[in-house]
């Protein structure tokens, strides 16, 4: 069975989620009621981890693919667990080499997957397309995110799609697996840019993650976005991507510190925790900070009172990062003028 957990995603906190969880309860011992935002999610594992832990719980993250994912972890419509284990059996039984081309091979194969298993995945997306008519909405999702997990898996890439690595990629095991989900959580999920989102929603306690560098996650994601929307645009270069209506952040642009200071002075919350990382010597300049240590103290100092905790990178360092001294930093603000939730 699938954990929430079990993706490959860059920045994703899964390896930090105690120490977060001790510095909220440094300020909130009780947290069962407690209402957590995870405004910029990524795979949801922060928001989920609260969620679990009695919070009532946002999630929200601007790529479509990770909404996919969190109305199927987080969802409240009851699902058909045999429905969606016979599809999954079904897809599993598939032979790539017995399919004809189709959009996804000839878009990725013998690129991001072998032309087998590139055949496959399309084949699978197209066939659960046509049972859409026959799943409720959490089943279309729980199936779609057990794809999105199984591509991840076997993708001839470092763990995003930027690029694809130089070698012919091989025939790999396409296994889709059910989802071990948690009933009944009490969470809402958005998909929206963060900046709109919070003006409509309020939260005891915010979580904000959000890019630190120039990288685009969804130009590292792109694959994962089309075979999500699966409305077969055009692609284009050697890396395939989208030709139109890309999505671009402005918090991987000059403009982060313009848009987080709007993004901190519309929120409304009691206590803020900012995820932020000390890529200042990083080796690339698309991997050095947007915005300085400095400017983000500064910008947290007018909303309240500011503590930073230092999470050492032996706890989350991959070592595949292309930096030294890896630190994972939580800058904590307690708001002045707090509201009641
Ligand atoms: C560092 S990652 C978050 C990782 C997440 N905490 C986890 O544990 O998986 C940053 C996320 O912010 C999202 N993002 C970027 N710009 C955004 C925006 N303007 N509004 C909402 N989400 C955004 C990206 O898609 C990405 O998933």
């Amino acid at each position: 069975m699938l954990e929430i957990k079990n993706r490959r995603y860059i920045g994703n906190k899964n390896k930090i989620l105690f120490e977060i969880e001790k510095v909220v309860k440094g300020y909130y011992p009780e947290l069962n009621d407690l209402k957590f935002a995870d405004v910029f999610a990524g795979t949801g594992v922060v928001g989920y981890h609260f969620a679990n832990l009695g919070c009532k719980t946002v999630v929200n993250d601007i790529l479509y693919s990770n909404f996919v994912c969190y109305n199927a972890w987080f969802g409240k419509q009851d699902y058909d667990v045999k429905k969606i284990s016979d599809f999954i059996s079904w897809a599993n039984s598939i032979k790539g080499c017995d399919l004809e081309d189709n959009y996804f091979s000839i878009s990725y194969g013998g690129k991001y997957f072998s032309v087998n298993n590139a055949k496959k995945i399309g084949y699978i997306r197209d066939q659960l397309e046509i049972y859409k008519p026959e799943l409720n909405e959490r089943e279309f999702f729980i199936i779609l995110s057990s794809l999105i997990y199984a591509v991840d898996k076997i993708a001839n890439t470092v763990g995003h799609f930027e690029s694809y690595l130089n070698k012919v990629p091989e025939d790999k095991n396409l296994i889709l697996q059910m989802l071990d989900i948690t009933e009944k959580l009490d969470c809402q999920i958005f998909c929206e840019n963060a900046n709109d989102l919070v003006e409509k929603i309020n939260a005891d306690v915010v979580y904000l993650d959000p890019p630190y560098n120039a990288r685009q996650y969804a130009s590292f994601y792109h694959v994962l976005e089309n075979l999500s929307k699966w409305n077969k645009p055009e692609l284009f270069g050697k890396t395939m991507k989208f030709k139109k209506g890309r999505i671009t952040s402005k918090y991987s642009t000059h403009e982060a510190k313009t848009i987080f200071e709007d993004l901190i002075t519309k929120l409304k919350c009691k206590l803020l925790i900012v995820s932020y990382n000390n890529t200042y010597d990083a080796k690339s300049q698309s991997s050095i900070n947007k915005i300085s240590q400095a400017d983000l103290l500064e910008i947290l100092s007018k909303k309240g009172k500011v503590e930073k905790y230092e999470i050492d990178y032996k706890y989350f360092n991959t070592g595949k990062t292309d930096f030294n001294n890896h630190k994972e930093i939580l800058y904590v603000c307690e708001v002045k003028n707090e509201f009641s939730v």
